[in-house]
């Protein structure tokens, strides 16, 4: 027989999050109906899992003196984290706007004064190729220390050709040079830049017609961000019909601070994710889960860090049969934390996440937010070893210890990683 590469034993609980539907996201009970198993095993070749199930049924014979062992000691073992919505590209940081916050001015006024994103952009624009390497990879790192496995990284604080094609290019390299997983997204519609003031039409026109052909086969993703002060809902659907058409798959930012429309226009469009959605109405809830295929990704660190009591209705949103994801949001204004597991436990205590709905919103669902599901997201046969042990012995405890990170061991594609 092939002797296993890998082998995961002793596992207390493994939340494998299989059972549910294969062909789309998981929704209402299916969000906690997947499978725990005890005392278990998960087994690799290479970067692939072969074999997954209790402790009694693993085949001693493809345990050999070329299997790694990783004795998990009766703890948790769970899928790699997906973080599928992060600003990774950027230079500086905005603590000094943080505390113009602190002292009561709101986001949107920062932005509309020439702060906020734009002071990033400026920051960014001036930055060399290599700085802004080293800082992605300086974050990839902390993200994976958090059991971060696959990543989307949006450009976005370029805003003209050359940044924007610059910042697509850091992520890809970012993703060969380190062991996550690294799937680029194109943000050049984040907001106007300076040099479109007041011709947002204009601006997304450029982007469609020169920016974005350059850019097949490089991002995978468009995204806009469709809010006052950034891009309105004509615009955006405009601009990501024409991102269809060049064969992007589609994403959002919308109704973070206002209820535009923006969510469920794009469900509509076939986006493979709604972002933020804090202002969502029922309504436009029900457009979405009709829909079908469109995952709500709900990002309740940026409600926290903006100092805004709106958080997106997760409770009802699973009621309604929308599917949900979970993310950080990553960048320097508006969540400057990498820390999903602080995320999860924000879900449910303000957005009503159960906790095996928190669970599958941070691996299975949030890969379907990628259009990876195939491929990650779950540990069953077949899919790519990527796996945490977590020192937990009861998975209840993943939202508890509030703001720690459980992470004692990642495994990304079969290899167990050093630190
Ligand atoms: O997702 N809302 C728009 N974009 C980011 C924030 C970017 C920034 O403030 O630099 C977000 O929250
Ligand atoms: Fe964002």
């Amino acid at each position: 027989p092939v002797p296993y590469s890998l082998l995961i034993r002793n596992c207390g609980q493994l939340l494998t999050l299989a059972g549910g539907p294969t062909d789309r996201p998981l929704t209402g009970a299916a969000l906690t109906d997947w499978q725990v198993l005890t005392d278990a095993f998960v087994a690799c070749e290479g970067e692939r899992i072969v074999a997954v199930g209790p402790m009694a049924a693993l085949d001693e014979a493809k345990v050999t003196a070329e299997t790694v062992v990783v004795d998990a000691g009766g703890r948790v073992v769970m899928p790699g984290l997906v973080e599928c919505h992060t600003h990774l590209v950027f230079a500086g940081n905005r603590a000094q706007e943080f505390q113009r916050k602190l002292q009561g001015e709101s986001y949107l006024d920062i932005l509309a004064s020439g702060g906020g994103i734009l002071s990033t952009v400026r920051a960014t624009r001036a930055a060399s190729e290599a700085e802004l390497l080293a800082n992605a990879l300086r974050h990839l790192e902390g993200f994976r220390r958090y059991g971060i496995t696959t990543l989307e990284a949006k450009s976005g604080y370029g805003l003209d050709k050359d940044t924007e094609l610059r910042l697509v290019r850091v992520a890809r390299e970012a993703g060969r040079r380190q062991p996550v997983r690294v799937v680029p997204t194109f943000l050049g519609a984040h907001v106007v830049p300076p040099e479109y003031k007041g011709r947002g039409a204009a601006y997304l026109d450029f982007l469609a017609t020169e920016v974005l052909p350059e850019l097949r086969g490089e991002a995978e993703f468009v995204d806009i961000f469709c809010e006052e002060g950034a891009f309105s809902v004509p615009d955006s659907r405009r601009y990501l019909a024409r991102a269809r058409e060049l064969g992007f798959g589609l994403k959002i930012h919308a109704e973070q601070l206002h209820d535009l429309g923006g969510s469920a226009m794009a469900a509509e469009l076939g986006a493979v994710s709604v972002d933020h959605c804090d202002y969502l109405n029922a309504a436009d809830a029900g457009r979405i889960a009709a829909a079908g295929a469109t995952v709500a990704v709900l990002l309740p660190l940026v409600p926290l860090f903006l100092r805004q009591s709106t958080y997106a209705p997760g409770r009802q949103l699973i009621e309604q049969g929308v599917p949900v994801a979970l993310s950080t949001d990553f960048n320097p204004g508006s969540c400057p934390s990498k820390n999903l597991w602080l995320a999860l436990s924000v879900a449910c205590l303000k957005m009503g996440f159960t906790l095996k709905e928190a669970v599958a919103a941070v691996t299975l669902n949030a890969a379907w937010a990628l259009n990876r599901a195939a491929e990650i997201g779950s540990l069953v046969v077949g899919k790519r070893a990527d796996m945490l042990v977590l020192d937990l012995r009861d998975y209840q405890e993943i939202p508890y210890w509030l703001g720690e990170n459980p992470v004692q061991q990642v495994i990304i594609g079969g290899q167990a990683q050093q630190d």
